[in-house]
């Protein structure tokens, strides 16, 4: 791994080591996907293989993450999965002042989505790089489509503004999501009103779920070369505060 990339790797690791921290005995803890959330999923299997977290089960994101878990041990639940899941630590691709998120760089944000609402809190795990003014400033939004008809879903994705591109596996045939579906990714650039965007997609038939995570994510922990920062945002009023390190 070039210097660069193993630096952020080793901020990731940081956040996500920090995170797994708030996993309790006894308790259902949802396992995000990407090369922050992994390193997460590892750090709760060493705990539960040193016998820290008696009564625990797991319910992936991800098939790939699904593999990494069961390979560390961990009890997974199958996919129907649980009711209510007590704590789901994730990462991001891009977060906005209010807690607001983009993700979906790994494909599993359909599923990733619905471990967020059913659980009870949300951590997300990032690096400093991740955090924006506005959502769509550092990343592209990841579409859901299905097959069927997916050229009509490029052309209403273009007329939003999107700019949608397939996404496509490095030899050149389409990404093909847990679910069977493909993925437009979109540079919408700083969106201006995400609920909009959000509302606008959702009532779209052939669109099965997009990137923007809103009002979902209760803490963020954020590594830096200065250090971890953990914010947290009150369900309630939405105001984000600057909480104290374990
Ligand atoms: C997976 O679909 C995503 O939502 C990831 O959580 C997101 O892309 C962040 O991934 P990295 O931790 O690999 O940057």
């Amino acid at each position: 791994m070039p210097a660069a990339a193993a630096d952020r790797d080793s901020l990731k690791k940081e956040a996500a080591v920090y995170a797994a921290r708030y996993v309790e005995p006894g308790t259902t803890v949802g396992l995000g996907t990407g090369s922050t959330a992994i390193h997460a999923v590892r750090e709760i299997a060493r705990r539960h293989a040193a016998g820290e977290l008696p009564g625990l089960t797991a319910f992936a994101t991800s098939s790939d993450i699904a593999r990494v878990a069961r390979e560390a041990g961990l009890p997974l639940l199958d996919n129907t999965g649980p009711e209510a899941i007590d704590l789901t630590i994730d990462g991001a691709d891009e977060v906005d002042p209010q807690l607001n998120l983009i993700k979906g760089g790994g494909g599993a944000l359909f599923h990733e989505k619905i471990v967020a609402q059913a659980t009870r809190r949300q951590i997300i795990v990032v690096d400093e790089a991740k955090m924006s003014p506005q959502l769509g400033t550092l990343h592209d939004l990841p579409i859901e489509v299905v097959p069927f008809g997916s050229e009509s879903q490029r052309l209403f994705l273009e007329q939003l503004g999107g700019h949608p591109v397939l996404r496509k596996k490095s030899d050149g045939t389409p990404f093909i999501t847990d679910e069977g579906n493909m993925i437009y990714d979109c540079a919408f650039g700083p969106i201006a009103d995400p609920e909009e965007l959000a509302a606008e997609l959702r009532a779209r038939t052939g669109i099965v779920e997009h990137g923007l995570f809103l009002g979902m994510a209760d803490d963020i922990i954020v590594a830096g070369p200065a250090g971890l920062r953990h914010l947290q945002r009150d369900p309630l009023t939405g105001q984000v505060r600057e909480a104290e390190t374990l």
